[in-house]
């Protein structure tokens, strides 16, 4: 079996998760590193024992590397867009951090430079690897809780609360991440929802700043938060499956709470990140007799996010994996919650 050479970009707090991921699939040897911070790049070379020659201030060179094979981009979402098209040009193979870029009108020439020349790219939306959620996904294809008619999506972070101070980090900027919780984690609501049911026809949206001013973390001055950090939106998905969502990263408590209730005509479906081996699976033992059972999720839906890349590096086409149209598509989903927000109106997509 190959090995990969993998060049990392960006060396903060989700690119420790990257590497541990790597390390655990056993296929992937990190090679080359960038960051803009002469500090990262120090600490995670060391780190991972790359020699000072593949430490790159810029990640361009890295991309044109001929030790690394594949890109894994991890960092904040300005940068988003110039690392994919620097991958498109160079032919290498990647994987992105979510959002997909910034803006949507940062996709869009991406998207037509994929077109003429495709390389295998995968875009991290890391729940389509949450077991619980494949193995959900798996029994509504199987038709197990009948025709879909509904389903609630809710992704709660309680970090930005109040009790805890948090000063004006990038994640407030506009300039640097675009949107607030609606991109970071709405983004992965919208991927969750493509994932199990489809396609978004329609929606309307509202986002809201619970916290409208925050520190800063050097002059301690005020100053104003441009981004939502409350996003709720309803959706009519391909064949009349009514959703709703709501993210937030102020409810005071929640950790990692990303879940999902899914109603058919003849049971429901209960997943969460909280108990990603289990789902609650609700249905018709006999007219009128309902059973609810928490049911160990099977061994195959234990899929990892870099076995898929591993995968798609060595030319196959895994069910379900997050690819280029994937992050495409996601962006134009989260710009049209902007727009029915600002509207106030349906936007039919
Ligand atoms: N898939 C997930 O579940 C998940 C979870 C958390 C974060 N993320 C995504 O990961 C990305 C990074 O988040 P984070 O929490 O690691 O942020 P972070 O701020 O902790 O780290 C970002 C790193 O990128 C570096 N950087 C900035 N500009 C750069 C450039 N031009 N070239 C190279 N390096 C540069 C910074 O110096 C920093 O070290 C974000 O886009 C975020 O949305 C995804």
């Amino acid at each position: 079996m190959t090995n990969f050479r993998i060049g990392l970009i960006g060396l903060g707090g989700m690119a420790q998760e990257h590497i541990r991921w790597m390390k655990a699939e056993g296929r992937f040897e990190i090679t080359a590193v960038s960051d803009v911070t002469e500090e990262a790049l120090l600490q995670v070379g060391e780190q991972l024992g790359i020699t000072p020659d593949k430490r790159y201030a810029d990640f361009a060179r890295l991309i044109e590397d001929p030790d690394v094979d594949a890109v894994v981009s991890v960092t904040p979402n300005h940068v988003h867009a110039d690392i994919v098209r620097a991958c498109l040009q160079a032919r290498k193979p990647f994987m992105a951090e979510k959002p997909f870029t910034r803006v949507f009108e940062e996709a869009v020439p991406l998207l037509e430079r994929y077109e003429r020349q495709p390389v295998p790219a995968m875009i991290a939306f890391t729940y389509r690897y949450t077991p619980a959620f494949r193995y959900a996904r798996e029994l509504v294809r199987d038709g197990k809780i009948g025709t879909v008619r509904s389903f609630s999506i809710q992704y709660l972070q309680g970090w930005g609360a109040a009790p805890n101070k948090v000063p004006y980090i990038w994640r407030f900027n506009k300039e640097i991440t675009g949107t607030g919780t609606l991109g970071d984690l709405g983004s992965h609501m919208i991927d969750m929802a493509r994932f199990l049911f489809g396609e978004f026809e329609a929606l309307s949206a509202q986002l809201h700043t619970i916290i409208p001013e925050r520190s800063d973390p050097v002059t301690g001055a005020a100053v104003r938060v441009e981004v939502d950090d409350f996003a709720s939106f309803q959706a009519r998905m391909t064949g009349d499956v009514m959703g709703v969502f709501q993210t937030t990263r102020n409810a005071v408590g929640s950790g990692n709470q990303h879940e999902v209730s899914i109603y058919g005509d003849t049971g429901t479906i209960h997943a969460s990140t909280l108990n990603q081996d289990q789902l609650v699976w609700i249905r018709e033992e006999a007219p009128g007799q309902f059973m609810r059972a928490a049911i160990d999720v099977p061994r195959h839906c234990k899929v990892t996010q870099y076995a898929d890349f591993a995968a798609l590096l060595e030319g196959a086409a895994p069910d379900g994996l997050p690819g280029f149209m994937d992050g495409y598509r996601n962006q134009e989903i989260l710009d049209a919650v902007i727009r029915a927000n600002e509207t106030k109106a349906v936007v039919h997509l």
